[in-house]
């Protein structure tokens, strides 16, 4: 019987662990291109109808880009911890800026 893969499996062996967190790291680029490729398209028509089309599924990309992060953070915790510490950079930034 073929085994399912199962990424809740906590009994994941690490270099099982170690590609599904570099596959989701990939997911988010693929989430991230699709966003650049919608608003390209976006901005490429006039049409109304398109354009909102269009938005509605960019926004739902946005919403995977979460999604994955949030996949990514539980499996590598330490992603989440410098993803944290690089938007307080930023913050700290932009307000010395202001
Ligand atoms: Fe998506």
């Amino acid at each position: 019987m073929r085994r399912m893969f199962n990424i809740y499996n906590n009994n994941m062996s690490q270099e099982s662990k170690l590609l599904t967190i570099q596959n989701c790291r990939e997911d988010i680029i693929g989430e991230l291109d699709a966003i650049i490729q919608y608003a390209n398209h976006y901005y490429a028509t006039e049409d109304l109808v398109t354009r909102a089309t269009i938005l509605d599924i960019m926004e739902e990309e946005k919403l995977h880009v979460g999604q994955l992060f949030g996949l990514l953070f539980s499996l590598d915790p330490t992603s989440k911890t410098q993803f944290e510490e690089g938007i307080k950079e930023f913050e700290e930034l932009k307000d010395k800026m202001k």
